[in-house]
């Protein structure tokens, strides 16, 4: 079948896997460089998603990058047969229900809908944290003690742009957690229900868009940490993993802070550090993937700064005005939106990588390519919205 967007395809057309994520493009070079025939489901469709895989369904967005359930589900039904393995990426945090759903009806191959519903309620997860011994930070349903910052959170939110500081939360479906100061970590790793195997520290940044502090920048690694702190995450990501049943690639993210560490989140399916992951000495990262979810956990090393491993960074590249697609973007950006696509300001345009000996070499070339993204889209991109 050609990369088109809802192309015709039969189930037994013959894919090794379907890809479903609000962008599925990381899967799909995961999948290209694992040996696998992909077909992916996402809102974007943009033009190296098509080239990596073999067949891309652009999927109907609904508010915001939104997945619309009808429409996966009519769009899964017409394309998908009962025995390819379906990997899930983003998009599906608020959704166990959708989840469940996609699971009677398709070979899923990870967490599931209950591990999804543990970690996604903040109250079920602070208490199994506390139950795990995993150090976090508290969590309030209304108004925070004097004098403790807080941030106010939307349940089941992601990407970072729900997140703000607040002294209360603003009603249903909000919360507070204590703000915790410290450096955001998050570490990449594989479960296969019973125990945890890290494969890679990065650290993350936050870019902040207009009303939103804490909106997802990029992440770069590897990183090196201390043993001891190594040691004490993994213990805590094998009995979490264990606990809640874990299956495949997942992240957590870490706040450090002299020494002593807290666990904010854990996404329990690959996410965007594939970005900088994904590459050698590692191995593909969706057959790890795959081989964990069906109960295999490769004695892998924590992957660490030093000889033959070079420093990665990935940043998500925002429209600093609403803006058409004119030229071809340059060969280090990836998700590239197809020409004439017209994107708001604000929204995400595409994903700048870089990489470098260090990693303060890759973020200091990640920088200048963002600089220039913003020069030429800023003024030409500008000029074609304004047409
Ligand atoms: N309790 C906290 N204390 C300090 N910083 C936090 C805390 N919670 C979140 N952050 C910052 O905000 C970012 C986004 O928060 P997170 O809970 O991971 O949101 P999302 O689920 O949308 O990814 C984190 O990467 C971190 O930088
Ligand atoms: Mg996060």
């Amino acid at each position: 079948m050609p990369s088109s967007s809802r192309a015709p395809s039969r189930p037994e057309d013959g894919f090794d896997v379907v890809l479903i994520g609000i962008a599925a493009r990381g899967l799909a070079a995961s999948a290209r460089r694992a040996g696998l025939r992909a077909l992916a489901f996402d809102l974007f469709a943009d033009e190296d998603t098509r080239a990596l895989a073999h067949g891309v369904v652009r999927l109907r967005r609904k508010q915001g990058f939104a997945l619309d359930p009808d429409d996966l589900l009519e769009q899964l039904a017409r394309h998908v047969g009962p025995d390819t393995p379906v990997v899930l990426g983003t998009g599906f945090e608020d959704a166990p229900g959708l989840v469940a759903r996609l699971a009677g009806l398709f070979r899923v191959a990870g967490s599931g809908a209950a591990a999804l519903a543990r970690l996604k309620d903040p109250f079920a997860f602070a208490r199994l944290l506390g139950d795990l011994d995993i150090p976090h930070p508290r969590i309030f349903t209304d108004r925070a003690p004097a004098g403790m910052h807080a941030l106010e959170k939307r349940i089941g939110g992601s990407g970072g742009g729900h997140v703000r500081r607040a002294a209360e939360p603003r009603g249903e479906g909000w919360y507070l957690q204590e703000f915790l100061e410290g450096h955001s970590v998050s570490v990449l790793f594989l479960g296969n229900g019973r125990a945890a195997r890290l494969l890679a520290f990065s650290e993350q940044w936050c870019d902040p868009g207009e009303d939103a502090p804490f909106r997802y920048g990029g992440c770069a690694g590897p990183i090196q940490l201390e043993e001891t702190l190594v040691q004490q995450v993994a213990g805590a990501l094998s009995r979490l993993t264990g606990a809640v049943g874990l299956k495949g690639l997942a992240s957590a993210d870490l706040i450090l802070h002299e020494g002593s560490w807290h666990l904010i989140e854990v996404n329990p399916r690959p996410g965007a550090t594939l970005d900088i992951f994904d590459a050698p000495p590692l191995p593909p990262l969706l057959r790890l993937h795959l081989d964990t979810c069906a109960g295999g956990l490769p004695p892998l090393p924590l992957l660490v700064p030093g000889a033959g491993v070079e420093a990665r960074a990935a940043g998500v590249f925002y429209a600093p005005a609403a803006t058409v697609m004119r030229d071809a973007l340059p060969g280090w950006v990836a998700d590239r939106p197809a020409p004439g696509t017209r994107i708001a300001a604000g929204e995400p345009v595409c994903t700048v990588r870089a990489t470098g000996r260090d990693i303060a070499e890759a973020r200091a070339v990640l920088a200048r390519r963002m600089n220039h993204l913003s020069r030429a889209l800023g003024t030409a991109g500008r000029a074609a919205a304004a047409e």
